[in-house]
């Protein structure tokens, strides 16, 4: 047999094997994509045009896909808005939808491309499933047409979906999952009418899927892990970064630690747009993570994964609710992180114990420094209330900082850099949800795999010296219930749920 028959024969085998029993650990791949956007002109393009724009982004997918199969990936998610970019208006995103049918009617588009009408972008994704033998996840945009039989039908009559699709291996499209927390701005999209739950069953594992903004709330997001028990969630985003606590690598890798559950998450590529940021993260530890503001380029990232990983089960109150607080006193002082008033300490010693609180939150920390220096300021900060810009969401979060400046008044503010490493540390809060999120960046946006772990009694404690500077050591914790303001049910796609306000060019989002 020559070498590459050989190769061939044991691929086969391999594969026939994986079909009948179950997988213990799989190879994912997610692609971080520099996307191909179309003109910026408001008048919609032909669908020859918008066919041409996509194609050559898909060329981009085929050389990620075929190169992640050829190293034995299972399963490549590729980014939100991957396939046609962003910055669309109802009418100019429409010469790029498909119609695409549910899981349901079982079909493999690469085999019987005609069935549904005219889907070539179905089609070649299928094909790209089936030549690979690879589980592709993308996100394309989806029409249904409606009419005056329908109250909701929107004006030009038609439905459109922010919208993720699955290929197994052998083609089939097993998922489709219709966005369904839209981001501002996102107005070529509708909400469906009822949140979807998507998953699928594989040999290494069970599947859940949603999109970008969606991580925010509980559904589908929660739903997924918490009812359906999935082992991993696949994630398309168009992530815009914002620090201290939402840049893409940080809040994605701190979700998947939270939930306890395997997270692959790939981003657009597109630096100018603050969008960077992808990964492969196990609960227990990010196993790749890609993050390059300086760059034009596009990267795929590949990892083994446990199929089912275990979920241990924390309480996020223990430990801190143990604690006799030291009332914070006159040191106290306000800042802003992304709009929020938190109350901050200053950390003056190079260790030190501190407590801080701000309405039913109590966060503690102790810590020790490498060195206390005298051109950097680290501050401890509690917040508890409803976040109302860019989405409304209740938080409650334990943050330690660096501060932008040595000015306390800059506590708060974005800030990529540091120069400070910590010894050790310990965060803990005495939250009211079972759903935190712990998160550690360090200086130039990197994460810290390994270097820190969650106790069963609520705590984020460092397991030895930090690799790099601090930026932030923080447990985000996410009250969904308190999204309902005034008691007021909980906001639906009917309810209008944003009204934007363009304030000195900043825009904000106002709940109610
Ligand atoms: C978005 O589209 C508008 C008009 O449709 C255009 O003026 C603007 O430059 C576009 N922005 C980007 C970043 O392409
Ligand atoms: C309106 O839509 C319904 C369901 O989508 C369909 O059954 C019906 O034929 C449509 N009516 C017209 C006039 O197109
Ligand atoms: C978590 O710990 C606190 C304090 O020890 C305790 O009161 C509470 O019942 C625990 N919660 C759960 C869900 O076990
Ligand atoms: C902080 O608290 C820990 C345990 O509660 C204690 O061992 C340590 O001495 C304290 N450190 C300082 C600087 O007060």
């Amino acid at each position: 047999m020559i070498p590459s028959q050989l190769f061939v024969s044991a691929a086969f085998s391999v594969f026939c094997v994986a079909k009948v029993i179950s997988l213990d650990t799989f190879i994912a791949a997610v692609y971080e994509h520099a996307v191909i956007l179309p003109n910026a002109i408001p008048t919609p393009v032909s669908p020859e045009e918008a066919l041409a724009l996509m194609n050559r982004n898909l060329d981009l997918l085929e050389g990620a896909i075929t190169a992640a199969a050829k190293q034995g990936a299972h399963i490549i998610v590729t980014p939100e808005d991957g396939i046609y970019g962003v910055n669309f208006t109802r009418d100019s995103i429409y010469p790029y939808l498909e119609d695409i049918p549910g899981p349901q009617v079982n079909w493999i588009p690469c085999d019987n491309p005609n069935r549904f009408g005219h889907t070539p972008v179905q089609e070649r994704l299928s094909c790209l499933a089936k030549d690979n033998a690879i589980y592709v996840v993308a996100n394309i945009g989806d029409k249904k047409p409606c009419n005056s039989s329908d109250p909701q039908c929107p004006p030009h009559g038609r439905y459109q979906y922010n919208t993720n699709v699955v290929f197994d291996s052998q083609g089939k499209l097993v998922a489709r999952y219709h966005k369904q927390n839209l981001f501002m701005g996102e107005e070529q999209f509708d909400t469906p009418k009822e949140v979807e739950i998507v998953t699928f069953d594989t040999a290494f594992g069970k599947f859940g899927i949603f999109t970008c903004f969606d991580i925010l709330f509980h559904d589908p997001a929660v739903t997924l892990v918490k009812d359906f028990h999935v082992n991993t969630i696949l994630f398309p985003a168009a992530w815009m970064n914002v620090l201290p606590h939402l840049s893409a690598i940080e809040f994605h890798s701190a979700w998947a630690m939270g939930m306890g559950v395997n997270f692959l998450a790939s981003n657009l590529h597109n630096p100018l747009k603050r969008m960077t940021g992808s990964g492969i993260y196990a609960p227990d530890f990010p196993r790749r993570f890609h993050y390059d503001m300086k760059t034009k380029e596009g990267k795929l990232l590949l990892s083994q994964l446990d199929s089912r990983p275990y979920r241990p089960t924390v309480n996020w109150t223990s430990y801190a609710s143990g604690i006799e607080a030291l009332p914070t006193g006159s040191q106290g002082f306000k800042g802003t992180v992304f709009f929020d008033e938190y109350i901050f300490v200053e950390l003056k010693g190079i260790t030190g114990n501190y407590t801080v609180c701000q309405k039913d939150l109590c966060c503690h920390l102790s810590y020790q420094m490498s060195e206390k220096r005298s051109d950097e300021v680290y501050a401890l900060g509690a917040f508890d209330g409803l976040h109302t810009a860019e989405g409304c969401y209740y938080l409650q979060i334990c943050t330690l900082l660096k501060c932008k400046t040595t000015d306390l008044k800059s506590c708060g503010g974005s800030v990529d850099t540091a120069a400070t490493r910590f010894e050790a540390f310990s965060l803990s809060g005495t939250f009211g949800t079972q759903y935190v999120f712990p998160e550690v960046l360090l200086s130039e946006v990197q994460l810290a795999p390994g270097e820190f772990q969650v106790t069963s009694d609520g705590r984020l404690l460092s397991l030895r010296p930090t690799s790099r500077p601090v930026l932030t050591v923080t447990l985000f914790g996410r009250l969904y219930d308190k999204d309902e303001t005034n008691g007021s049910p909980r906001l639906t796609a009917a309810m209008p749920r944003v009204l934007l306000m363009v304030i000195t060019s900043v825009v904000y989002s106002l709940c109610w």
